[in-house]
């Protein structure tokens, strides 16, 4: 009889994982670890039930949560009273291979195959003028990886990657800063003359539900783990990549240039009721000419976020479900640093069930906010779908129990970061309430140069949408026709008639 233990060492000694790279002149071409005769070996070792997921908060250094930081207060849309609708929905996925290792109990812990060292040995093999291409299966990504010294590299990827959720602790102690608010990634890329593809094959599986069930509705948890940031990245391509339940935002884009993410489909969506608050898009932050079309999005956060120093962003043909839509900001939540927004469209975008359609939102911070144009947007059932704040994460109520979204606000007329410059063009479909539009500008920064035509807001349910604006320069000539102020404490989220 072979013993187990000797296997093992057999296996490993004639047939070296190493095995699953081939390159051939300045192309590496990789296929999954557990796809080898070696791996294939391993698992018919061991039978060791596997070790209780490190799940408790208790055990990590990082459980105290920080109320306050840009987004901890969700804005994910609500149901209606009674309504199923929009929870339990199932989450479809691309392919019918099983996903994660969890499908397996019987597999040990310590016998699971890890693919990043040869993920990250392509890299560094191929990431200077050369290919790497991933061969269909699934890898298993144990690992942080910082590939951010790329140039002139395509990246061809056919697969799945699965990350773990079998120890978050490590995660969340390893994933890499962002600075971005004290947020982390596990994946930085970077470098110049990046093209990323995906053929509409490759999947990006995060294990999502695991944080979103860790995080408790607390969706910035530290150390929660963005998917993919493009770090210091210019000439920048993705293209053609699924995402299923991200760890946290799908994408980051921070400190890059000439950034263009095409043809992108992401679900995270929580299937047991937890909110999966913090499931975000993307944020693009401290970046420029950024282009982003052909998503699909269900999230339950912000679609797509334009956050500070970001500028000319082109956004167009995004369909969001469950989602704060087109965001810019949050921004200017740090008093002593402006944040500048500049040259934003968003076109041909269509938002469905969702708390927003066309948003900003400040904190009573610095910087501005100006020329940004909503241009062609169709939704239904969206709970404030033009919506402008000033004053966003300032509760007067910081109690915890407070429904999320539902406090009212302060300092909301202190804020000296002016938002000028915006034109909502067509702009058309239901609201879930009677408010089509909120805008609260700070009376000491007020809003200039709004611009609205061809408006066409409808309650759902039938009557007329009011719109409600306060400290718009020139209101009368803005081509909207308000019914009343809006008040600082109206609420980021509605959750019946006003
Ligand atoms: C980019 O890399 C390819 C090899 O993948 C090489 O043929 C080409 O010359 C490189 N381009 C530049 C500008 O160096
Ligand atoms: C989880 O990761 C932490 C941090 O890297 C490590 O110290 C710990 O041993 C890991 N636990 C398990 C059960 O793998
Ligand atoms: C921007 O990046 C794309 C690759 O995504 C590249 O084709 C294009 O030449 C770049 N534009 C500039 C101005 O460098
Ligand atoms: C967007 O999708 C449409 C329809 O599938 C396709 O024709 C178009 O080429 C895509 N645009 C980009 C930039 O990939
Ligand atoms: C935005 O850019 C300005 C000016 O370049 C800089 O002072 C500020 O620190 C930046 N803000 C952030 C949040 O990085
Ligand atoms: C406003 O933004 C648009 C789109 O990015 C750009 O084409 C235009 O030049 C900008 N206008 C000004 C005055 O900067
Ligand atoms: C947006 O839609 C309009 C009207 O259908 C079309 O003319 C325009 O080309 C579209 N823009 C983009 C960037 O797809
Ligand atoms: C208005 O937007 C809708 C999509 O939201 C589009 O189908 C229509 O062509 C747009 N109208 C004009 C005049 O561009
Ligand atoms: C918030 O609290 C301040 C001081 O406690 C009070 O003056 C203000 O009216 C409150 N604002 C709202 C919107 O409730």
């Amino acid at each position: 009889m072979w013993s187990p233990a000797l296997l093992l060492v057999l296996s490993a000694i004639i047939l070296p994982a190493s095995t699953a790279i081939v390159k051939e002149g300045s192309t590496c071409i990789v296929t999954p670890i557990s796809d080898t005769p070696a791996a294939v070996a391993l698992r018919s070792i061991g039978a060791v039930p596997p070790t209780e997921r490190d799940l408790n908060p208790e055990d990590n250094p990082y459980s105290v949560s920080k109320p306050g930081m840009p987004g901890s207060l969700g804005h994910y849309p609500r149901p209606e009273p009674g309504s199923s609708s929009f929870q339990n929905q199932p989450i479809s996925r691309p392919r019918s291979q099983p996903l994660t290792l969890k499908d397996n109990p019987l597999e040990p812990r310590q016998n699971r195959p890890d693919d990043t060292p040869q993920i990250l040995s392509a890299f560094s093999q191929c990431g200077k003028d050369g290919t790497i291409i991933f061969r269909e299966g699934t890898y298993h990504i144990r690992q942080v990886m910082d590939t951010t010294d790329l140039r002139n590299v395509s990246i061809e990827i056919h697969g799945t990657f699965v990350w773990s959720d079998d120890n978050l602790s490590y995660w969340r102690q390893n994933s890499f800063g962002v600075t971005y608010a004290g947020r982390q990634t596990a994946w930085r890329i970077g470098g110049r003359d990046i093209a990323m593809r995906g053929f509409g094959k490759a999947l990006f599986d995060g294990n999502g539900q695991t944080w979103i069930d860790l995080a408790r509705g607390q969706g910035n948890l530290n150390g929660r783990p963005i998917s993919l940031t493009v770090w210091h990245g210019t000439n920048v391509l993705i293209d053609g990549i699924t995402w299923r339940m991200a760890q946290f935002w799908h994408t980051f884009i921070a400190y890059s240039q000439n950034v263009t993410m095409t043809n992108l489909d992401m679900v995270t969506f929580s299937t047991n009721g937890q909110s999966s608050v913090n499931t975000d898009g993307t944020n693009t932050w401290n970046s420029r000419d950024i282009t982003i079309s052909n998503w699909t999005v269900k999230c339950g956060d912000d679609c797509i976020g334009v956050k500070g120093n970001s500028t000319n962003v082109h956004v167009s043909n995004v369909v969001c479900h469950e989602s704060g839509a087109m965001t810019i900001g949050s921004i200017g939540s740090n008093s002593g640093q402006p944040d500048y927004v500049e040259n934003v469209v968003f076109e041909n975008i269509t938002a469905v069930h969702s708390s927003n359609a066309a948003w900003i939102k400040t904190y009573p911070g610095t910087g501005h906010v100006r020329n940004i144009t909503f241009r062609n947007i169709q939704f239904e059932d969206v709970n404030q779908p033009i919506y402008v704040t000033s004053c966003i994460c300032q509760p007067n109520n910081t109690n915890n129990n407070t429904p999320l979204g539902t406090d009212s606000y302060q300092n909301c007329d202190s804020s000296r970061l002016p938002i000028s410059d915006v034109r909502w063009e067509n702009i058309t479909g239901t609201s879930r309430y009677n408010v089509a539009v909120g805008i609260h500008c700070s009376a000491s920064a007020p809003c200039d140069g709004f611009h609205f035509s061809n408006i066409d807001i409808k309650p759902k349910n039938g009557g007329t949408a009011k719109v409600l604006c306060s400290n718009i320069k020139n209101q009368a000539s803005s081509g909207l026709q308000c019914t009343g102020p809006c008040p600082g404490s109206h609420p980021q989220q509605l959750s019946g008639n006003v």
